[in-house]
């Protein structure tokens, strides 16, 4: 019998070892709210690596302070965030995995609480807690937060260089792989869905318009880079609601990701609309990356409560998708790739030495 999940898979030279990867996971952790990874940024994703993940990407970073969702968000905007990464892409690399990373912007979901502590509550955290003004294509605010104010075509420039400059930090600081945030009604997925974009110019109106943000950073990045890095762009394949960005749209938007040198369209849903009715259910957004890979031919990621070893393999098996993200699963057990494996009676030869006589 083939294995499928831990077949390795190639992205532009770049071999990873397993289809089974972390998504990022914002962790709110940044104490000191200057966007620099602590211990806790090398313990969490070190020990994910060390469970046999093939990448582990790190959790939406902010390419400018005010492209965090929280003031404790992590950031790549200067060099001391830069060198405080090197210790963790170089222990993921110890443990045979890729070091990928999310180059985010909020867009106008910035600046607001995380879950617990002094600031929690959902809302936009006020300045003296470290919160600030958000941006957005258009002042049309997500229910319950502030009015971003609108960026002007300028304002979108600098936005395209601060992911270009990001990316480079991050080659720079030994990650291999580059995601960027294009779901989740951050910003980029906020200039796709007409339900938060009603610019008039370049970057509104048509579906050409409404991507050309997204595609300028993705040559932009690209351009930065060069050749060998492989890069992701991660969509949100529909808004579930009527009148809002849907999956013809991500299936054109994915075509012409294809076409921008894009290697993977990691395939999430949602985030735009309070209160979607979103059917949330053991791989709800499976069916969105399968249609997405048929119509373009793009490599996809699967993700959304693929929790179980033969449904993850399944799924790669019969070429639904090129990957399987394993997010909450893998904070409930870390070790989630290497337990899988021992479920699918794959050998590993990955696992930890030291941690050998357990799985004995
Ligand atoms: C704690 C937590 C933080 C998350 N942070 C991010 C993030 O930074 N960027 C992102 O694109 N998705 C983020 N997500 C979404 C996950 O990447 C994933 O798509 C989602 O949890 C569904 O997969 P799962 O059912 O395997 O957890 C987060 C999810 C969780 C649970």
């Amino acid at each position: 019998m083939t294995h499928a999940l831990f077949d390795p898979i190639t992205l532009r030279g770049l071999e990873i070892r397993n289809r089974v990867w972390i998504p990022p996971m914002c962790q709110y952790m940044v104490e000191a709210q200057d966007g620099v990874p602590t211990p806790w940024h090398l313990v969490h994703l070190g020990g994910l690596a060390r469970g046999g993940a093939g990448a582990v990407v790190v959790e939406a970073t902010g390419v400018v302070p005010e492209g965090r969702i929280s003031p404790q968000d992590l950031g790549l905007w200067n060099d001391e965030q830069r060198d405080a990464f090197r210790p963790i892409t170089d222990f993921i690399h110890s443990q045979g995995a890729v070091a990928g990373i999310q180059l985010a912007h909020a867009g106008r979901k910035a600046s607001t609480s995380r879950e617990w502590g002094p600031t929690a509550g959902g809302g936009n955290v006020a300045p003296e807690q470290g919160g600030w003004q958000p941006v957005g294509p258009s002042p049309v605010a997500f229910p319950g937060l502030h009015v971003p104010t609108e960026l002007t075509v300028e304002g979108i420039a600098d936005v395209v260089r601060a992911f270009a400059v990001a990316a480079r930090r991050a080659v720079d600081a030994g990650f291999d792989l580059l995601e960027l945030h294009g779901a989740h009604g951050y910003l980029l997925h906020e200039f796709l869905s007409p339900l938060s974009n009603e610019r008039t110019d370049q970057y509104g109106g048509s579906l050409e318009n409404r991507a050309r943000a997204l595609l300028e950073t993705v040559d932009a990045v690209r351009a930065e880079v060069g050749e060998d890095v492989p890069l992701v762009v991660r969509l949100s394949a529909t808004d579930w609601v009527e009148g809002g960005w849907d999956l013809p749209e991500t299936e054109q938007l994915s075509a012409w990701l294809g076409e921008h040198d894009v290697d993977l369209v990691s395939v999430s849903t949602g985030g735009n609309v309070q209160n979607a009715p979103i059917p949330v259910g053991p791989g709800y957004q499976l069916p969105f990356a399968t249609a997405i890979r048929q119509a373009t031919g793009v490599p996809v990621a699967a993700v959304g409560m693929i929790d179980d070893p033969f449904q993850a393999e399944q799924i790669v098996a019969l070429g639904q998708a090129d990957v399987v993200l394993v997010g909450r699963g893998a904070l409930r057990d870390p070790n989630f790739p290497i337990r899988a494996a021992q479920a699918l009676r794959v050998d590993l030869p990955y696992k930890p030495a030291p941690y050998e006589r357990a799985y004995r």
